[in-house]
């Protein structure tokens, strides 16, 4: 390559959009209470979320059960359909696209679900399991396709002999590969994975955990990692953005965000973590209450319920996600007397 065609290809690539862009991301469900319901209730379970995640990045995703991380995930692969905002692949937005419009993306854009027993159809082999993207996409003939499939069992640990087993065949973390084997059969550029070892035995998370991250750094993949669990998303991931009721309350690199933590509520999270030295002494920050309902969410800031720095003005306003030092951001009012 000569220095100017050099010079120019970095400045294409530098020009080029993030692979995901999500802004003002909202999805409420609305709740019939009865027939003689006034107004329609709703969940604000995804309340304006804004995320980027670039070409071959890790961007984690954590909070408390119920925060919206499913929800989230699921409007990104579009499984379901946000009530707002956009969600920008490659800088197209695919936010109200139909079956018709998203069937390309539908290939670039992939989930691994937490649940790998309710989430393979027990009525087909692993290998009809991997051959059936392929078909309904028309990619390949049928021996490419036949080779293609043993090439995805090979990808995830997966031996031939497996080719023609029913999930029930399989324990826990060879279904969650097969889960992923599916998941990469069309070549994806993006895995949202939700929780991918929740389910797991203890024992074998790590293999799997492992797995991705080979898979990543193999394929060039990007993922969207959720999990409400801090010391996975740090082996696992290059930033990580912290969720609490339907919003993104602080965001970093996965360095800064263990070094100097801001947010109130990560700090608590983070506080709750085992300390690997015993003889450290640490204080966990108990919260009180629990998590409020998406119902009916606390105005101004949401967490302001149950910070242990709250002040009337918490609830008055929405704070904004504000860029405290290069890259992270935190929403929170109180960050100057707090930190
Ligand atoms: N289809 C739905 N209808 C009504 N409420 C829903 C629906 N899906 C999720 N929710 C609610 O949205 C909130 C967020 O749920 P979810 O995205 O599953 O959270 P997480 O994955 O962080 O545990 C919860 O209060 C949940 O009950
Ligand atoms: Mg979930």
């Amino acid at each position: 390559m000569s220095e100017l065609s050099r010079i120019e290809h970095t400045a294409t690539e530098m020009r080029l959009p993030a692979l995901l862009e999500v802004r003002g991301l909202k999805r409420h469900f609305f709740i019939d209470d009865g027939l003689f319901a006034r107004e329609r209730r709703s969940v604000k379970a995804v309340d304006g979320i804004d995320l980027t995640i670039r070409s071959g990045e890790a961007l984690g995703l954590v909070g408390e059960s119920g925060c919206g991380k499913t929800t989230l995930g699921r409007n990104i692969v579009r499984l379901d359909r946000p009530t707002a905002g956009a969600i920008r692949f490659e800088g197209i937005d695919i936010a109200t696209f139909d079956d018709r419009q998203l069937k390309p993306y539908r290939r670039q854009i992939q989930i691994i679900f937490q649940n790998p027993y309710s989430s393979l159809n027990p009525r087909l082999t692993a290998g009809n399991m991997l051959m059936e993207p392929l078909m309904l996409h028309g990619i390949g003939e049928p021996a490419a396709r036949r080779d293609r499939v043993h090439e995805l069992l090979r990808l995830v640990g997966l031996r031939a002999e497996h080719h023609d087993r029913y999930p029930h065949e399989f324990s826990g973390g060879q279904r969650q590969r097969l889960g992923i084997a599916r998941a990469l059969a069309l070549e994806p550029k993006l895995i949202v994975c939700d929780e991918p070892v929740s389910a797991l035995d203890v024992s074998i998370q790590s293999q799997i955990i492992n797995l991705l991250r080979d898979l990543q750094e193999e394929l060039g993949l990007a993922y969207l990692f959720i999990s409400h669990d801090l010391s996975v998303v740090e082996h696992m991931c290059d930033r990580v953005a912290v969720m609490y009721l339907g919003r993104i309350v602080e965001t970093a690199s996965a360095g800064d965000l263990y070094a100097k933590t801001y947010h109130p509520y990560t700090r608590a999270l983070l506080s709750a973590l085992p300390v690997p030295d015993p003889t450290v002494e640490t204080e966990e920050i108990i919260l009180e209450g629990s998590v409020p309902s998406p119902v009916n969410p606390p105005p101004g800031c949401h967490f302001s319920t149950r910070c242990p720095f709250a002040v009337p003005a918490c609830s008055a306003t929405t704070p904004e996600l504000v860029e405290r030092e290069p890259g992270h951001f935190v929403r929170c009012i109180r960050l100057d007397e707090i930190s």
